[in-house]
């Protein structure tokens, strides 16, 4: 328990500092390859739960303690401790324990009486504590920063605490199957021989009943199948794709979507991402899927260094985002996000549509897309673009659950906004047919 307690205190107070948990979590498993499998998923379990639910558990530690800890260790500590104990099943005696012996381990040994006395008070008080966090604020109640409630308020006041409640949750597990190498019948017979539950979901996808390493599953060295959001697998059949077509994916890092067109039509594509290591990524899960595509790192957006002038029948703009609709993936994220970086993403998202509309030919498609719930790099991103782009419209998505394009995170999928446009041709010219 001690060493878990440790590792997990220390992944979150990285966060704290500003860091990414998966980044933390990556570092700590190159730094400590001793640690078992179980305790990693111990670690990671807690470093989760801490981030997801951080929100209320600062407004029960304020109850705790009479002003903000200055020690960053001991924070953490009582923070990763209170999540064990509210949100997990671990022995409560054991918790406080650990917690009070690893006071010594951090060099805070006087702050033993502290970790102790708060520990145990939530454990005597704990449902009026959690109660009075969710009653005091918004951000007890909801766990994210109060310009988040704020913004998801404005968008959809309808539906604000459902959308905020579905970002809390645990997210659900669906899978790919690789039409290039089966069918979704055979892979789900692969499925019932293995003992994997599993549901049908629209076109390829199945989700997997209990979440799994992607390695448990059957046939995922040979490349039968990927993991990916059931959301995310909209992307590649709304864009029409049709044999011989050069397509770019201009943001395709890990490169989910890019397999998925490939999977879909013989194509040829072209993927771009500006960072070397996540294009790597990409490189590995074609090569595991058995497809091709010509890789290059680049700024999509600074044509000059990576376009030939050749355009593009389709092109995928899977736009870097605030991801708010994967928060549930990533909690850490939004207490990392700041509410000034919306405008600069929103910002991004534009100058990429306008350089990239250039490389469409006439006639072609442009999938913009964006794992966001925020407006601005969402509709209000594709009206401004419409308003002053004569040549495009916006034309609509087949197929799709929602007309406006907006996917709001519930059980089944992720949050995600499509929009795609046409670019019309000009007055007097045919296309071919
Ligand atoms: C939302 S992720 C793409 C996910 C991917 N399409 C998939 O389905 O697996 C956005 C990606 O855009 C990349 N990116 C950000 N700015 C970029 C730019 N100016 N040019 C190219 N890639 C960029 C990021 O490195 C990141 O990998």
């Amino acid at each position: 328990m001690i060493e878990i307690q440790r590792h997990a205190s220390a992944a979150l107070m990285a966060v704290l500092r500003g860091r990414s948990l998966s980044h933390t979590l990556t570092a700590l498993w190159q730094e400590h390859p001793e640690l078992a499998s179980q305790a990693r998923g111990a670690i990671q379990d807690i470093a989760y739960g801490s981030c997801r639910w951080l929100g209320t558990l600062r407004g029960v530690l304020s109850q705790l303690v009479r002003k903000p800890l200055q020690d960053a260790p001991v924070d953490a500590l009582l923070l990763v401790g209170l999540y064990q104990l509210g949100w997990t099943g671990a022995p409560k005696h054991a918790v406080v324990d650990s917690a009070v012996r690893l006071c010594a381990h951090l060099g805070v040994r006087s702050a033993q009486g502290l970790v102790n006395a708060v520990l145990r008070n939530y454990i005597r008080a704990s449902a009026r504590l959690l109660e009075q966090a969710r009653a005091a604020s918004e951000v007890g109640r909801f766990s994210y920063p109060q310009w988040w409630i704020d913004r998801i308020r404005r968008a959809w006041p309808d539906r604000f605490s459902e959308v905020l409640d579905a970002g809390n949750a645990h997210p659900p597990m669906s899978v790919r199957v690789n039409l290039r190498r089966g069918s979704v019948e055979s892979y789900r017979r692969r499925l019932h021989e293995a003992g994997i539950a599993h549901t049908p979901l629209p076109g390829v996808a199945l989700r997997i009943s209990r979440p799994l390493p992607a390695t448990r599953l059957p046939g995922f060295a040979e490349g039968l199948v990927s993991v990916q959001d059931v959301g995310a697998q909209y992307a590649a059949p709304l864009l029409d794709l049709q044999a011989g077509q050069r397509v770019l994916d201009a943001c395709a890092a890990p490169g989910g979507k890019t397999a998925h067109v490939l999977e879909t039509a013989e194509v040829d594509l072209v993927a771009l991402d500006r960072d070397s290591e996540r294009l790597e990524r990409v490189r590995e899960n074609l090569a595991r899927l058995g497809l091709r595509a010509v890789l290059a790192v680049a700024d999509a957006g600074a044509l000059s260094s990576w376009w030939d002038g050749a355009h593009f029948d389709r092109i995928l703009l899977d736009a870097p985002c605030s991801a708010s609709g994967v928060v549930r993936r990533h909690p850490d994220s939004k207490w990392l996000r700041r509410d000034e970086d919306i405008a600069r993403l929103a910002a991004e998202q534009s100058r990429l549509l306008e350089a990239l509309w250039q490389t469409l030919a006439p006639g072609g498609k442009l999938l913009f897309v964006t794992c966001s719930v925020f407006p601005e790099e969402a509709s209000a991103q594709i009206v401004a673009f419409l308003s002053a782009q004569r040549d495009a419209a916006r034309v609509p998505l087949h197929n799709f659950p929602r007309a406006d394009g907006q996917l709001l995170p519930d059980e089944e999928h992720d949050g995600f906004f499509y929009a795609l446009l046409e670019k019309r041709t000009p007055r007097g010219h045919k296309l071919d047919a």
